[in-house]
């Protein structure tokens, strides 16, 4: 046998059957299950990111998080009885050929090496041509009226979603073109691949034809870390700098705002002269930077602005947009990002989401090789997010045609939140909010190598965890329900509450708990053709405690009494030596009770959950429970007495039957994921006819490359282009 790594994961294309290992495929469910996931860059065919590249050298990419890798499918097709297939595919955007051609690892020989991209932190990025729009997180259904098959959309964060073929899993087209949607970073960065910051969850309600997604800029002083300027900083005396800045100041001080950006950008373009820092001053050297650029410079002069805006598509070309403000019509700021949204019959529910897919975590990686000062950085850039959380309800008939600007009405959620799913009717203007709440806890942070962990301090980080996201967590996780008067935005008490559960009995950990509330499922959840009026059961997955994953850096951060919080810091360090195994449990929404659950064994990790319907009703149990819950599972086996190996499963579960355990495994040699996140649930995945809204690629990107200032540097961009990347999307 041979030994596989806890985050293996091949990005080879396969189409195979799954081999059961345990129970008997259940011949009664139906339809296809698509799960995304990241399985690393071009660089690293596949994962783990190893220390080392095939030449011996050092590898940039090693520790990076597992989540920055390019888009990649799992699609377990459930239609043909006693079987489940699996296909996946490699997402390919216009960006990933970029990658490829600019790569020194597959194109050693290119003319393109200075356009290469990084890992960054959670962002892939070049300096000289944007950001990777990696489309790993998501997968959204649509299903316009004019449709006969259901379509598909790869969503991310920090790029707008592209379609995929349900059939070949290939690319068809980005919603929207490049030059509707906003970027996230500063009008001085003219960089073609933009860094859209939008939601991994836009939404399509099929009673009226629409999907909704989101756009929004930050004024964000962090945003001083971003491409040129760190070079700068980096490269050259910081003192001569600073008087170079003063003067252009000066100069420009009662000049246009574009005078200012383009003054700037001259600055930094020319200071390209390399100039050996050595020495621990290095350390001096970027905190006093980081203070100078960042009060003096960065943010008075070239910082972006708040805006919110929501974007409509009916399956056209155009999209419509509205910008969104609060009540006073002033801008809504975004602390970190709007990963979740969210829709009733007549309100759109938008999030400022504790998931901290913000710049600093986007940026603070630059110096892979140099983890004394990567450390410092985080420090330095890294903050403990809100204890809450901000939603934002907009009123669906003030989205008019005519109308640019909306008011939203805000309410305040007393814990952080990061998804969320929202009944469909809101009787007398009360919106229902099923809420995911990770209490004190950093889901977009990272293991990294030099990290110390709280419990167990003279214990080696465990390499196979570098790069793992959701980190130990600083306080118990909570299960949402939220009532909102939309015409106030007050939470209606008693019937908004927060579930949690410790699991303990006899003062072990043994039951159904909250220790680190991931994703969760429930039976139509994002169904492309109907809405779900009232959810009723919704099947949760806890990760538990562990004391490996619970870093000093992570401590130090949530430990905060003023914090609000159920246990202390000291409570969590105890809770965390107990330790708490994955957890799939049922809640019932109306009593918001736990009714049934599953505990997985030590070394089993349960990364995605997704609700499988029976293809026959059965009076004697709820609708929302008449299913499976379908699971990817990576479990630990001896591989000899001291080391585990890891393989990949699927787990399939009765869903009115969790605690009997699953009624089937599944394996396969060539089935391999390193973790994966999101799911969807479909009846079929056919070969969907070409769209009339699939964008014409060479325009849409001729389009950002035109705005490159510097014409030799744009002349090359549009070389690589026109030879490397639009080849592959004839027109
Ligand atoms: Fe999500």
């Amino acid at each position: 046998m041979e030994k596989r790594a806890f985050s293996t994961a091949s990005r080879e294309e396969v189409n195979i059957d799954l081999l059961v290992s345990e129970g008997a495929i259940p011949t009664d469910m139906y339809g296809v299950v698509l799960i995304s996931t990241a399985c690393g860059t071009i660089n690293s065919n596949g994962l783990p990111y190893q220390p080392l590249n095939p030449d011996g050298s050092e590898n940039e990419e090693y520790g990076s998080p597992l989540i920055n890798g390019d888009g990649f499918i799992l699609k377990f097709d459930l239609n043909t009885a006693g079987k489940v297939n699996l296909q996946t595919g490699l997402l390919k955007p216009p960006c990933y050929f970029a990658d490829l051609a600019t790569s020194t690892q597959t194109s050693p020989n290119n003319p393109y090496k200075d356009l290469a991209f990084k890992n960054t932190g959670l962002a892939r990025l070049s300096m000289k041509l944007g950001s990777r729009n990696e489309i790993n997180t998501a997968i959204t259904p649509v299903k316009f009226k004019k449709d006969n098959e259901h379509r598909l959309l790869a969503t991310f964060d920090a790029g707008r979603p592209f379609e995929f073929d349900p059939s070949t899993l290939k690319l068809i087209t980005a919603i929207g073109e490049n030059k509707i949607w906003h970027s996230g970073l500063p009008p001085l960065i003219d960089q073609p691949l933009a860094m859209i910051l939008t939601t991994a969850h836009p939404v399509f309600d099929p009673d009226t034809d629409e999907l909704f997604t989101v756009n929004f800029t930050k004024d964000n002083k962090l945003l001083l870390s971003a491409t040129h300027i760190f070079d700068v900083f980096y490269n050259h005396d910081e003192q001569w700098i600073m008087t170079e800045l003063k003067k252009i100041i000066a100069a420009v001080e009662h000049k246009s705002t574009e005078d200012k950006y383009n003054a700037f950008y001259t600055f930094f373009k020319h200071t390209n002269l390399y100039k050996k820092i050595e020495g621990s001053s290095i350390i001096d050297r970027i905190s006093k930077w980081f203070k100078h650029l960042w009060n003096e410079f960065y943010y008075k002069y070239i910082s972006n602005v708040n805006a919110v805006m929501l974007l409509r598509w009916k399956g056209e070309k155009q999209l419509k947009e509205w910008t969104i403000v609060d009540e006073a019509g002033k801008p809504i700021p975004i602390s970190y990002n709007m990963h979740q949204i969210g829709f009733s019959k007549d309100y759109i529910v938008l999030c400022d989401t504790n998931f901290k897919f913000t710049l600093d975590v986007m940026f603070n990686f630059p110096f892979q090789k140099e983890p004394i000062i990567d450390e410092f950085i985080r420090k330095l850039l890294g903050g403990a997010m809100n204890d809450y959380s901000m939603l934002y309800l907009i009123k669906r008939s003030d989205l008019t045609d005519d109308a640019t600007q909306i008011k939203a009405t805000s309410t305040r959620l007393p814990v952080e939140t990061v998804h969320f799913s929202v009944n469909y009717q809101n009787p007398n203007n009360e919106i229902t909010i099923h809420t995911a709440h990770n209490c004190s806890a950093c889901p977009a942070e990272w293991i990294r190598s030099y990290d110390k962990l709280k419990v167990n301090p003279n214990e080696p980080i465990d390499s196979q965890k570098l790069g793992l996201i959701a980190v130990g967590e600083m306080d118990i996780g909570k299960i949402g329900r939220c009532v909102i008067d939309a015409k106030t935005g007050t939470l209606i008490e008693p019937q908004t509450k927060f579930l949690y559960l410790t699991g303990e009995e006899n003062g072990v950990i043994s039951k159904a708990h909250t220790w680190g509330v991931g994703l969760y499922t429930y039976k139509d959840m994002i169904s492309a053709e109907k809405n779900v009026d009232h959810i009723t059961h919704i099947y949760w997955q806890s990760y538990g405690l562990n004391s490996g994953l619970l870093t000093d850096y992570i401590y130090n951060l949530y430990e905060s009494d003023k914090r609000s919080r159920v246990f202390s810091a000291d409570q969590m360090v105890e809770y965390t030596k107990k330790g708490a195994l994955f957890v799939i449990q049922c809640i019932d929404t109306d009593s918001l009770t736990s009714v049934d659950y599953y505990t997985f064994a030590k070394d089993q990790v349960m990364w995605s959950l997704q609700f499988v319907p029976k293809n026959k009703t059965n009076p004697n149990i709820p609708d929302s429970k008449n299913g499976y819950i379908l699971t990817t599972v990576i479990t630990g086996v001896p591989y000899n007495e001291h080391e585990l190996t890891y393989q990949c499963e699927v787990w399939i579960f009765d869903a009115n039957e969790l605690n009997k355990g699953p009624v089937c495994k599944l394996n396969h040699p060539q089935m391999s994921f390193g973790f994966t996140i999101h799911s969807a649930w479909v009846p079929e995945t056919k070969f969907v006819s070409k769209p009339d809204y699939v964008l014409n690629v060479k325009e849409d990107y001729d389009f950002m490359i035109q705005k490159v200032k510097d014409a030799a540097i744009k002349t090359r961009i549009q070389q690589l282009f026109d030879t490397e990347v639009y080849p592959h999307f004839p027109s």
